[in-house]
């Protein structure tokens, strides 16, 4: 998984790098797709239940599985980027929200508190925790800041599928769930919200975005829990 999760990686931060104003959401997404085939890895989201690109890019107040399009960003906006590929049958996951030219304060504070979060729950990813204090971890740093977690959405376990179980929600009362053990390998991606936890789908059946219209930022990273604490297979 290290190798999948590692292409991952190493095409976010290349996408992190070509992100400024101007650019369009699918020029992104066509430079990682190009990119995954390049290191022999299949882009793991296009025709996963129909998705129908590589890249998953969420503006401003859509908050996950946005399509990618050919409006080009703008300063002040936010971008959320998912992307996942698979190498030899396992599969690697992560995402980033990443400022366009100069933004908001809120919208620095979120995607700070978003990615500290991720963190903070990655911090839980160890065999003396259960599943649960992954989820309460993260909830605990965002709401503590003021913002609200999505509910319809969670993280998964990752391995020869994209997901599996369990599901990893972030919130929830600490001490619950599967006891987690060596070898377990999870998708954590907190999905934080600046004013109400409330989405809805856009009638592209893919597209969520916030009810209130408020920011949304996503980081996500896959996680094997070792003998020796958390390791972040998709960190660079
Ligand atoms: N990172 C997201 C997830 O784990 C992306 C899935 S997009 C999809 O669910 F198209 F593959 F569904
Ligand atoms: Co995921």
């Amino acid at each position: 998984m290290k190798n999948s999760c590692q292409i991952v990686a190493e095409t976010l931060e290349m996408l992190r790098q070509m992100i400024r104003p101007g650019i369009t959401t699918l020029a992104l997404d066509r430079f990682a797709e190009s990119h995954a085939r390049k290191c022999k890895a299949e882009p793991a989201f296009k025709g996963y239940s129909g998705y129908p690109f590589s890249l998953c890019c969420s503006v401003n107040n859509q908050v996950v599985h946005g399509f990618p399009t050919n409006k080009e960003l703008e300063s002040g906006d936010i971008l959320s980027i998912d992307f996942g590929v698979v190498l030899d049958g396992f599969y690697g996951d992560a995402a980033i929200t990443v400022p366009i030219g100069a933004v908001g304060e809120n919208a620095q504070r979120l995607l700070k508190i978003t990615e500290e979060a991720l963190y903070k729950g990655i911090e839980k990813a160890t065999v003396e925790h259960n599943l649960s204090d992954i989820s309460a971890a993260v909830q605990k740093h965002a709401e503590g800041s003021g913002f609200s977690v999505v509910r319809e959405f969670v993280g998964h376990g990752i391995g020869r599928s994209l997901h599996e179980s369990p599901q990893v929600p972030n919130f929830g009362k600490p001490g619950r769930g599967v006891k987690l053990k060596q070898g377990m390998v999870l998708a954590i991606e907190p999905m934080i919200n600046e004013k109400g936890h409330a989405v809805k789908v856009l009638a592209d059946g893919w597209t969520a975005v916030t009810l209130d219209g408020g920011l949304s930022a996503h980081f996500e990273h896959t996680v094997a829990i070792t003998e020796n604490g958390p390791v972040i297979l998709t960190a660079l």
